[in-house]
């Protein structure tokens, strides 16, 4: 069934992480109308097995599919590493991932192709990025690191905390080594450390933040698809939580950058 062009975008995550995401969506695509869906009871998906994941994924694409979405974003990384193939094979709708696009970005700035990524156990595990980067360029040197302390330091608001840095340095000590010239930033939460990862990384290295260049992506599907709102259309916001509606408020708001007014719960599994 093709929906309408006013419908909303289906923005997925594990939980609050991929408002970072949403928030891109949002700051480009004015016009577009946004549906977000947050696992926060079954959060976090980093350290489960690709098969949970999928699992997971299929019941929240059903869930947006049922809410009248005209395509989805998965916001997650750690999904798009284990569920984008399986989602785009079966739901009839436009499906984004924030890994080619954060691959297609790195590839596009690196000076002298050396790429580190940083993500998850499971994305890292996944071999996603790399895939996705070698697809298009297979002379690059990549360096790949999990840094899965670093979701409950930015959910804790540690971004510039000391304790941050000395991880920091820990995790990034082989990509330094490695010398490279470019990091993909592939988990929802790595954002928020730009800062600091700049720090310790020396300003000659270009990070990469999968949101923006999901957010172009999404642009450029819609369009492609016939699907963009019209330039007049007003948007509407809902935000969706499968736990806990108060904490999805008050760390929303870090991640979104702006007030989320309303929260709905919606258990499912
Ligand atoms: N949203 C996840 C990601 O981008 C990070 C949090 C989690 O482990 O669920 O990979």
């Amino acid at each position: 069934m093709v929906m309408p062009r006013s419908a909303p975008v289906g923005v997925f995550d594990s939980g609050i992480g991929g408002l970072t995401v949403a928030h891109e969506v949002i700051r480009q695509l004015p016009h577009e109308s946004v549906l977000y869906f947050g696992d926060t009871a079954r959060v976090p998906y980093g350290p489960k097995s690709p098969d949970t994941v999928r699992r997971y994924s299929r019941e929240i694409a059903g869930f947006l599919r049922d809410q009248g979405v005209k395509s989805i974003v998965i916001a997650c990384n750690t999904a798009t590493a284990h569920a984008l193939n399986v989602l785009r094979d079966e739901f009839d709708m436009p499906v984004i991932g924030v890994v080619e696009p954060g691959a297609r970005a790195a590839v596009s700035v690196t000076t002298g192709g050396r790429i580190g990524v940083i993500g998850t156990v499971g994305t890292i595990k996944s071999g996603a990025y790399e895939r996705a980067i070698r697809a298009i360029n297979p002379d690059v040197f990549i360096t790949a690191r999990a840094c899965p302390l670093f979701v409950p330091l930015v959910e804790e608001g540690w971004t510039s905390h000391e304790a941050t840095r000395l991880i920091a340095r820990e995790y990034l000590e082989p990509l330094v080594a490695a010398d490279i010239d470019t990091l993909v930033l592939g988990c929802t939460h790595y954002p928020l450390l730009k800062p600091l990862l700049h720090e310790v990384l020396g300003p000659g290295v270009r990070l990469i933040d999968s949101a923006e260049e999901t957010a172009a992506e999404t642009a450029r599907t819609l369009a492609g698809a016939q699907l963009a709102a019209a330039g007049d259309a007003k948007p509407a916001y809902r935000f969706v939580a499968s736990d806990d509606p108060l904490q999805f408020l008050q760390l929303g708001q870090r991640f979104l950058g702006d007030t989320i007014e309303g929260v709905e719960i919606r258990t499912l599994g």
